[in-house]
C-alpha cells in the first residue's frame, strides 16, 4: 500500500519535470538565431560607448568611437538621472524626442541612453528580406549607468508610460511611387514589428530597441518568380515562433490537466482501497487502533471498531 503511494510520488515528480523541462525548451527555441550577432554588437558598441564617458555630465550627449572594423557606424552615449527623466524627459536626442514619464526597470539612480547609428550596416546586421531600408537602422538601449568601465551589461526595461518617445528621422530616402512607408521595430530579439508613421518621417515607440522607415516590396521582386510570392523571413520566423510559444503552452496545459486528473485519480484509489482495507478489518474484528494515511499516523475509525462488539453481545 504505502509502496504504491510511494511511487505514485515518483511518477508525479518524473511528470512535472518533464512538463517543465518541455515548456522551458519552448522558450529557450523560440529565440532568432541570426540575432546573435546584432545582440553581440550592442554589447560591443555599449562598451564602447561608455569609453567616452571622460568625468561625463549628466545630461550632455558623448560622441563615441567605434573599431576600425565598424567603420560607418555612429555612436553616443547619454548619462541621465532616472528620476530626471521620468519627470522631464529629454528634449533631443540625435533622432529621438523623450517626453515625460519615461520609465526604465528595475529601478537605478543613474542610467546611459547607448545610440547607434548603423549605417551601411543596416541590412547586415538588421537583415530584412522582402523590404528596402529607406533609413538607416538606429538604436537606443538604456543601461545602468553607476559603472562606467563596466561590459557585458544587461539593458534595462524601457517603457514610456504617458505618451510615446518620438524618432524624427533625417535624410529619409524617396519612397518609391506606389510604394507605402511603414515604420519598423525590432525588439531586443531583433523581431520586426510593422507600424505606421506618424509624419513622413517620423515613427513613434514606447521601448527601447532599433527602428527604421522601410516599404515592402516583396510583390515587385523582379522577375515575377512563377511560384508562390516567398514570405519575408522576419514575418515567418514571427509567426513560427508565436507558434512554438502556443504549442508550448498548449501542450503545458494539457500536461497540466492530465497531472490534475492523476492526482485525483490516485487520491480516490488510495482513499478506496483504505476503505475497502478498514471494511474487511472491521469485518473480521480485527483491532484498528492506527492506520497510515499517508507517511503520517494517525487513529482512524474509532467508531466502526464497536460494532462488532455489540454484536456480541446480542449473541452472547
Ligand atoms: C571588431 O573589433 C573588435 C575589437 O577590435 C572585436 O571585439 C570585434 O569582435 C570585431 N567585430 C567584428 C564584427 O569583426
Ligand atoms: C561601410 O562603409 C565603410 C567605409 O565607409 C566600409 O569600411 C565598410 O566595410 C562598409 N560596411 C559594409 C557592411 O559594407
Ligand atoms: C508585404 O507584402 C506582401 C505582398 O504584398 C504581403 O504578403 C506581406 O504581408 C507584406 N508584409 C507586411 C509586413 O506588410
Amino acid at each position: 500500500m504505502e509502496y504504491i503511494w510511494r511511487n505514485h510520488h515518483v511518477l508525479i515528480l518524473v511528470t512535472l519535470i518533464t512538463i517543465i523541462s518541455a515548456c522551458q525548451q519552448g522558450k529557450s527555441q523560440s529565440r532568432n538565431p541570426s540575432t546573435t550577432s546584432s545582440r553581440e554588437l550592442d554589447s560591443l558598441l555599449q562598451d564602447y560607448a561608455y569609453r567616452a564617458f571622460n568625468h561625463p555630465h549628466t545630461g550632455t550627449i558623448y560622441d563615441a568611437n567605434v573599431p576600425s572594423n565598424l567603420t560607418g557606424i555612429k555612436l553616443a552615449v547619454i548619462r541621465l538621472r532616472s528620476g530626471s527623466l521620468r519627470t522631464r524627459g529629454v528634449a533631443s536626442y540625435k533622432e529621438f524626442q523623450m517626453p515625460m514619464g519615461v520609465i526604465v526597470q528595475p529601478y537605478v539612480t543613474r542610467l546611459a541612453f547607448v545610440y547607434q547609428n548603423l549605417g551601411n550596416w543596416s541590412s547586415f546586421y538588421y537583415p530584412l528580406p522582402g523590404f528596402t531600408y529607406l533609413t538607416p537602422v538606429i538604436g537606443l538601449l538604456a543601461y545602468k549607468a553607476s559603472d562606467l568601465t563596466a561590459t557585458n551589461l544587461d539593458e534595462l526595461d524601457v517603457v514610456a508610460s504617458e505618451s510615446p518617445i518620438t524618432v524624427k528621422f533625417t535624410d529619409v530616402r524617396p519612397v518609391p511611387s506606389g510604394l507605402t512607408a511603414q515604420c519598423v521595430w525590432f525588439d531586443l530579439d531583433g523581431l520586426p514589428e510593422f507600424r505606421d508613421l506618424v509624419s513622413s518621417d517620423i515613427c513613434s515607440t514606447y521601448r527601447q530597441g532599433h527602428f527604421s522607415i522601410v516599404v515592402n516590396v516583396t510583390g515587385l521582386a523582379p522577375p515575377p518568380s512563377p511560384g508562390p510570392v516567398p514570405t519575408p523571413s522576419g514575418k515567418k520566423t514571427h509567426k513560427s515562433r508565436v507558434w512554438k510559444i502556443v504549442v508550448s503552452a498548449v501542450g503545458g496545459f494539457i500536461g497540466l490537466v492530465l497531472l490534475g486528473l492523476l492526482l485525483v485519480w490516485i487520491r480516490r484509489y488510495t482513499m478506496n482501497t483504505k476503505v475497502t482495507e478498514m471494511e474487511r478489518r472491521a469485518e473480521v474484528g480485527e483491532s484498528l487502533q492506527m492506520a497510515r494515511v499517508g507517511a503520517s499516523q494517525a487513529p482512524v475509525a474509532a467508531g466502526t471498531r464497536t460494532q462488532p462488539v455489540l454484536e456480541n453481545e446480542y449473541v452472547a
